[in-house]
């Protein structure tokens, strides 16, 4: 889950490449590093830690020793080896003349490395990457690869097993990058006299809209006027052509203080966008598809798997898909999934929503669902990645780049995305009737008015985290559909402020959790709404009596107008007036606003980066 740059231009590649890993540091922001090809030499630099001491260091060797036009770049996010300056890419080879960047992982490192080992070659560092960068000087140092760059990095990839986007540079041909890709991104940025490489268009979007997306194992020879895809075995292959649609402000914090307040704001837009264009002349569309009606009408269960927030936007679909379909939903954490051997057919759907597209539990749960016969239906927000490429189905959810690691736009994208598949399904199998349908389209197409005005209530939440003063565990509860609400809210807060935070259905209370509550003990209440099922709203008013009257003070999050709720709270945050099943994508905004105000205030001044977390994560 590293972001790699690389560049051939007649730009200076340093800044260049610096400015995009500014721009990918998202990706992984343990350590960073470019090297710079010129004059049939390469000069590397990289260090621990944030872009920051990077920047240092190459203030402190001089911008200038690093001149040519030719630039690898990488900032990091440690899997094998921890974040230190040895452990940082590029890599170099043991001759000084090959340098790697490397994201992912490479499996058969142990035995390669013993294999250099044997040949005298010292390690310099703890990584499972390094190999590949003496790898290819050997290839191009002896035998029938000797003297060519191409043919030595089409030998060194066919040996390595695992998920890898690899870029290599040579001293001796400084005028061209050679790159593979397995499993993890890569993508071809197509300018005007320079050619880009970059783990997401954010890398080069400065630059050019033209894009490229390579395919599985495929090779890309990149120069300053052209570049060439092959596979594998050296034989032509064709990429896919893009044009990209977000702009360099939609990558840049547009005024606010992070990437995720500016996230939170652009709600209304992520869900307008994400239902725009699947509902015409009374029919509800997916996008590439190759499950037909009849294919969903067949379907008789449905499995979602995902991790994250994106787990918790699936639960949602299973309230959903059960309420409108009438068949059975299971949902299960991705990295679970595969190896309980879950109970799979050719009639079972597998729903597998990510935000990134790449993390691998999800891929992986997404190739068991494949092996089993089921069929599968991504949910994604970054087109051509990998897991809509293997899935039969793909609905792309239009949040735009989310740079900010905890999800917040994409997870409302994601809920939108979710009851578009719900509706769809329950269109082809015919348990919804045509005007039903409409009708929850509607309402659906109604949020992003009602997220948009509740917006401001960002102060009031604000004011909120300031009078809670010291907080040390935090509990969220909800019923229904606010329940999963709950467990985003008690994330958002663990993720953003490393506050312990828990979130539960209400019912549940009494079972234990109960026991947790003492004197201004904070408690989020995520209240149904009373035009919904009665008995579930008065039930949820009597969880909110018990928890008061142990001394816990509420935050209650509730309709306007639901004057029953007004006794109990300490605080009650108002949201308009939904129908039930919509109401998450409500009353899920305050709570966002609420754990970065509480992060504020306990010193966590980046909330785009937590700590120990990335955004997309490319290892099980
Ligand atoms: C990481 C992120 C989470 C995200 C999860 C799933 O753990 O820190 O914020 O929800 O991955 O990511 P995905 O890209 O699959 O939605």
């Amino acid at each position: 889950m590293c972001g790699i740059i690389g560049y051939v231009g007649n730009r200076q590649g340093m800044p260049l490449a610096l400015d995009a890993l500014r721009r990918m540091e998202y990706r992984g922001y343990d350590s960073a590093g470019i090297a710079v090809a010129d004059n049939h030499q390469i000069n590397s630099v990289k260090r621990a830690g944030k872009l920051r001491n990077l920047e240092d260091r190459i203030a402190e060797i001089g911008e200038e020793n690093f001149h040519g036009s030719t630039a690898i770049g990488h900032t990091r996010w440690a899997t094998h080896g921890r974040p230190t300056n040895e452990n940082a890419h590029p890599h170099m080879s043991f001759d000084g003349k090959v340098a790697i960047v490397h994201n992912g992982i490479i499996e058969n490192f142990a035995p390669l490395r013993e294999e250099l080992q044997r040949k005298g070659i010292e390690m310099m560092s703890e990584t499972d990457s390094e190999v590949a960068a003496h790898l290819l000087a050997l290839a191009y140092q002896e035998g029938e690869t000797a003297g060519n760059f191409q043919a030595s990095a089409l030998a060194v990839l066919n040996r390595l097993e695992g998920a890898f986007t690899l870029l290599f540079m040579h001293a001796d041909h400084p005028d061209q990058i050679i790159a593979g890709r397995r499993s993890t991104p890569l993508i071809v940025g197509v300018g005007d006299n320079e050619m880009f490489l970059g783990s997401d268009v954010a890398a080069f979007i400065e630059y050019t809209k033209n894009a490229v997306e390579l395919g599985q194992d495929n090779v890309v020879v990149l120069r300053q006027h052209d570049f060439e895809i092959l596979n594998f075995d050296g034989s032509p292959a064709q990429g896919r052509a893009f044009t990209i649609d977000w702009d360099l402000a939609a990558a840049e914090k547009g005024g606010f203080d992070s990437f995720m307040l500016k996230e939170i704001h652009e709600q209304p837009a992520a869900v307008r966008d994400t239902l725009a264009g699947h509902y015409h002349n009374g029919r509800v569309t997916l996008d590439e598809q190759n499950l037909s009606d009849e294919d969903l009408k067949y379907i008789d269960q449905v499995f979602v798997v995902a991790c994250g927030s994106a787990y918790h936007s699936g639960l949602l679909a299973k309230y959903a898909i059960e309420h409108w379909v009438r068949i059975p939903v299971q949902i299960e954490v991705a990295s679970e999934f595969r190896y309980r051997d879950p109970v799979l057919d050719e009639r079972t759907l597998v729903l597998a929503i990510s935000q990134s597209g790449e993390t691998a539990d999800t891929l992986e749960a997404v190739r068991h669902a494949k092996s089993q016969g089921a069929k599968v239906l991504a949910v994604c927000n970054t087109n051509g990645s990998q897991i809509p490429r293997e899935s039969d189905a793909v609905l792309y959810t239009h949040a735009g780049p989310e740079i900010g690691v905890a999800s917040t736009k994409a997870f409302l994208a994601q809920v939108a995305a979710n009851y578009i598949v719900g509706l769809a399904l329950a269109q082809a199998k015919g348990t919804k009737y045509p005007d039903e349908i409409a009708e929850i389209y509607r309402s659906l197409e109604e949020i992003p008015a009602k997220i948009e005005s509740l917006l401001a209530c960002e102060d009031q939440v604000t004011d909120i985290a300031q009078l809670l003063g010291a907080v040390r565990t935090m509990l969220f509860l909800g019923r229904g559909v606010g329940y999963p609400v709950a467990l985003e809210g008690a994330l958002k807060l663990k993720e953003l402020a490393y506050i312990h935070a828990e979130g539960f259905p209400a019912g549940e209370l009494k079972h234990g959790p109960i026991a947790l509550i003492e004197d201004d003990l904070p408690v989020v209440v995520v209240v149904p709404s009373p035009r919904g099922v009665t008995l579930l709203h008065s039930k949820i008013v009597s969880n909110i009596q018990e928890i008061r009257a142990r001394g816990a003070k509420t935050i209650v999050i509730a309709e306007e107008g639901d004057t029953a709720v007004e006794p109990y709270a300490n605080w009650l945050i108002r949201i308009p007036e939904t129908p039930s099943m919509m109401q998450p994508l409500l009353a899920t905004v305050p709570l966002q606003f609420l754990a970065a105000e509480i992060a504020r205030q306990c010193g966590n001044e980046d909330i785009d980066k937590p700590r120990n977390l990335a955004k997309s994560v490319t290892v099980e």
